[in-house]
């Protein structure tokens, strides 16, 4: 099995190099987050990448922990940090699936492009939950691979076997949905993100 900090270290490079794919479902899912945002919330990521969705929402707010199992990803968030003069975000190393969530007190958690990667979901949920406040909110925004043409598959598992895809969970939206809400969230229904080829989830801690 791929170690997921290699893999992730060895690709954020070019991670950082490359443009997101549709502008207009970010943006969207970033004014969606921000109308969750006043200014003494707390703001936690995980998988937080290159920082990119740290930093765009850190003058919205009083302060952001982002956190990612990849120094390489951290260090290239860092610098990116260094450059805006920013200082309300903590970048710091975090394995989802090993790690405790050691902070809580959290108003709103971001999980974009994580939740698919770890192997232990429920695990990983129950941390977000533990980290928010009650009434805290969930934004994720998840790539539902169980929803794609089945023959996808035998692909993804080549592309695992040659080192070139991570571990990868087969959710669907509907089993991603059932797994956040037995965590102990309810969904705010959102109307679908136009264009976005990931599941966009907004969910209460109750
Ligand atoms: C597809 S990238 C998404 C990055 C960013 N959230 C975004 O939307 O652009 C996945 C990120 O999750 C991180 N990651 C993978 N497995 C992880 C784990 N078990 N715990 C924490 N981060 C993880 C990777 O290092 C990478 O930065």
């Amino acid at each position: 099995m791929i170690d997921p900090v290699k893999f992730w270290s060895k690709l954020a490079p070019k991670y950082a190099k490359t443009p997101i794919k549709n502008q207009a479902a970010y943006q969207a899912k970033l004014d969606i987050t921000q109308s969750f945002f006043t200014p003494q919330t707390r703001l936690l990521e995980v998988g937080c990448g290159t920082g990119t969705t740290a930093l765009y929402h850190a003058p919205h707010v009083a302060a952001v922990l982002a956190t990612d199992i990849s120094p390489a990803m951290l260090d290239i968030a860092r610098d990116k940090q260094s450059a805006t003069g920013i200082d309300n975000v903590r970048f710091e190393e975090l394995n989802l699936d090993v790690d405790p969530i050691a902070e809580t007190d959290f108003d709103v958690a971001m999980a974009h492009s994580i939740l698919h990667l770890v192997h232990d979901l429920p695990g990983a949920l129950g941390k977000l939950h533990d980290a928010l406040n009650t009434g805290g909110i969930l934004v994720t925004s998840t790539v539902c691979i169980g929803d794609w043409n089945p023959l996808f598959r035998p692909l993804i598992g080549i592309m695992k076997l040659i080192g070139k895809a991570p571990h990868v969970s087969l959710l669907t939206e509907k089993s991603l949905t059932a797994e956040i809400t037995n965590a102990g969230f309810e969904i705010i229904p959102q109307d679908r993100v136009a264009g976005g080829d990931a599941v966009f989830i907004v969910a209460r801690k109750i």
